[in-house]
């Protein structure tokens, strides 16, 4: 096992009807704004439950945080969280909303331009507002972790940041909520989570039998429960096992100690900002090409893989592999996620603007040997058409 430091100061506050704890958490005097997006958690009444919650309190709000998270948005977030002098912020949504809302954190407080904090992985980042998070979207793992991905239009340039002021001090999670998600985002979800895992799994051993075995639990669950909260919307325990499993997905136990490649969700950034695909959508297309290309160096956690997660034990090793990656395909879309970027109407001219866009954000030597170079990533975007 690899060192590693693991700090993750998050309450999580988990279970139906928690909503109402929320007063419990958020200082009498502070005045909050509750950031959303679209307008999912008003249509379900959810913002009226919160807002419940919040009797008494200095309330504002910040509405139309849109997936993939717009800088020029957030923006004028800032602006009016600056004019009310907000100084707690509360997300209600899914990971854009709540990466969305820990940007306005640490931007509110920043006397530089705000652009600067998303430079260098968010290293300029030395101070944020404290956050709350009610999670409607059980994917991103961002009501746990000290992530936030941040979309900057102009450039065409998706931006991941890191620092520990970004982890929410809290977070709800009522599993009731995500029974209004539409089939497409439960699928997104799960997939989303799944490869969460993998990214921080299928990698090379390192004898890390704790977070393996983590892994590959959770992986199972997915594999278990996700087909069934399509076909069982309503069922809470279903929802219950999905959502602190994709918590658990990407707040970093698992990653803590083992290698991680993370190759996947970089190159599907760029696939994002491009064409239009949902985050989750770029993944199902990448992974099953990234396990196919990149098989020699992952040779033994993908026999691994295959053995513990998807039973297969017997036959050649190339065969075993082969069947694991045929196989995680097909869970894929049995979620509802097409593995085909032609699939999405994207055609071969994406490769070459691809590379370009991971060239200019300094994304050349990927994966967790550094190794997945331009030309290994051209093969990969070859074989996910
Ligand atoms: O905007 P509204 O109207 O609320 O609708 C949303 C949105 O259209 C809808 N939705 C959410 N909860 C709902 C619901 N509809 C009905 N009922 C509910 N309960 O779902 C749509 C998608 O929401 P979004 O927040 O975009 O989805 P997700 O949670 O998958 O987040 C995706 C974002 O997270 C980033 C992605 O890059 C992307 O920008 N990620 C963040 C990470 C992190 N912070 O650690 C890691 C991830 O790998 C990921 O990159
Ligand atoms: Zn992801």
């Amino acid at each position: 096992m690899l060192d590693f430091i693991f700090h993750n100061p998050t309450k999580i506050i988990f279970g139906k009807e928690t909503i109402k704890f929320i007063a419990q958490e958020i200082p009498a005097e502070s005045k909050v704004m509750i950031t959303y997006g679209g307008g999912s958690a008003k249509r379900h009444g959810l913002l009226d439950k919160v807002k419940a919650a919040l009797n008494g309190y200095d309330l504002t709000e910040f509405g139309g945080i849109e997936p993939n998270p717009e800088y020029e948005t957030l923006m004028r977030g800032l602006a009016l969280a600056r004019k009310k002098k907000i100084n707690f912020l509360l997300a209600v949504g899914g990971g854009s909303v709540i990466d969305g809302t820990k940007f306005m954190a640490a931007a509110i407080p920043f006397k530089d331009d705000p652009v600067l904090l998303l430079a260098d992985s968010g290293s300029a980042i030395r101070q944020a507002l404290p956050i709350g998070t009610v999670v409607t979207l059980p994917a991103s793992g961002s009501e746990m972790n000290n992530r936030a991905i941040i979309t900057r239009k102009a450039l065409q340039f998706k931006q991941a940041i890191m620092n520990s002021f970004l982890f929410p001090r809290f977070s709800v999670l009522d599993p009731t909520t995500t029974f209004t998600l539409p089939a497409k985002f439960i699928g997104n979800g799960v997939v989303d989570t799944f490869v969460h895992v993998l990214e921080q799994y299928l990698t090379y051993p390192v004898n890390g039998k704790v977070q393996d075995r983590l892994a590959e639990g959770l992986l199972l669950m997915l594999i278990e429960e996700g087909p069934r909260a399509l076909t069982e919307p309503e069922n809470y325990d279903v929802r219950a096992n999905l959502m602190w499993g994709a918590t658990l997905g990407l707040n970093g136990l698992l990653g803590a100690g083992v290698p991680q490649d993370w190759a996947a969700h970089r190159c599907g950034y760029e696939l994002t900002v491009l064409y239009g695909l949902d985050h989750a959508q770029t993944l199902a297309c990448l992974v099953p090409a990234m396990l196919k290309i990149r098989a020699g160096e992952k040779r033994q956690k993908l026999l691994q893989y295959a053995g513990r997660v998807w039973g297969i034990n017997s036959g050649d090793e190339d065969a075993r592999i082969n069947d694991a990656i045929n196989k995680t395909r097909a869970f894929f879309e049995s979620m509802g996620l097409p593995t085909r970027l032609s699939d999405y109407g994207v055609k071969s001219e994406c490769i070459p603007r691809v590379l370009e866009k991971l060239k200019e954000h300094g994304l050349v030597n990927l994966g967790e040997r550094q190794d997945v170079t331009p030309e290994m990533m051209q093969k990969i975007l070859e074989n996910c058409l």
